[in-house]
């Protein structure tokens, strides 16, 4: 992947933008350009991201909106969020801002058979729009979300990444040459009742994409393997595990 290190420092959900700012056409034949080279957490799924007017859409900001539409597979909503993760950040590397918007939805719930998973809303910003200082996050501590000793960037990389109403569900451990990913089943969030569920099988994906960002950055090589889905409930559920070369 792409360093995009940096870019995890830079990203905000850009909820503001200047009306005088438009992206250019040649902006977009870029951006449509990376998308076809975004690469998938599992290459088995399906998906189709489509580049939309925000009219096609019911959100209430950006100029245009990604909306990724998948096959219903398992782990489709990490894959999801792992391959729209990457654009958030290509995006503020373009100065692009962009915004993940569960509770918006597109025209068209459903593209040649696959369903809607979740768009991300994006426009022209200014490089002082995006975030400088990472005080600045309302994020939880190192200790919370991960358990051993290992390279504090890629901790930062994942401690950092964006989810629905914050909620933060991933859980890491490390020890003896081994990263466990796991999604905490318990979150809550004011609003989206039991709706968060479903985001944070997004958000799970845009850890991954984060961490491996972070491994990358440290220079860290490693082997993933997406781990089966347990059906639990409640408690921590594995995600999945990075044994490191
Ligand atoms: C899957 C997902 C869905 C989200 N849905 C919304 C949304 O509907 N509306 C909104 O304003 N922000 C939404 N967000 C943005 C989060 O609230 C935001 O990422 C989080 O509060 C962290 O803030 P930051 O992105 O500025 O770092 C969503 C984020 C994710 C990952």
């Amino acid at each position: 992947m792409t360093d995009l290190y940096k870019m995890l420092t830079k990203r905000k959900s850009m909820r503001k933008f200047d009306e005088e700012l438009f992206i250019e056409k040649e902006e977009l034949e870029d951006i449509c350009g990376k998308i076809t080279n975004l690469v998938p957490l599992d290459p088995d799924i399906n998906v189709h991201i489509d580049v939309v007017t925000r009219d096609d859409t019911d959100a209430k900001w950006g100029e245009y909106c990604l909306l990724l539409y998948s096959e219903e597979k398992p782990r489709w909503l990490e894959n999801a969020g792992y391959l729209l993760e990457q654009m958030d950040l290509i995006f503020a590397d373009m100065d692009i801002g962009s915004c993940w918007l569960g509770l918006a939805k597109p025209n068209e719930p459903e593209d040649n058979g696959l369903t809607y998973a979740i768009m991300l809303a994006f426009g022209k910003s200014r490089p002082e729009d995006f975030r400088d200082d990472v005080s600045r996050y309302r994020r939880m501590t190192a200790p919370e979300i991960w358990t051993g000793d290992f390279d504090a960037s890629a901790i930062e990389a994942v401690r950092v990444a964006p989810s629905a109403c914050n909620s933060q569900p991933w859980r890491i451990v490390s020890e003896a040459g081994k990263i466990t990913v796991f999604r905490d089943m318990d979150t809550e969030a004011p609003y989206v009742g039991e709706r968060i569920k479903y985001f944070n099988g997004i958000d799970m994906g845009i850890c991954l994409c984060c961490l491996e960002i972070g491994l990358d950055h440290a220079g860290i090589e490693y082997e993933r393997k997406l781990l089966p889905e347990d059906g639990k409930t409640a408690g921590l559920s594995p995600v999945a595990e990075y044994v490191i070369k």
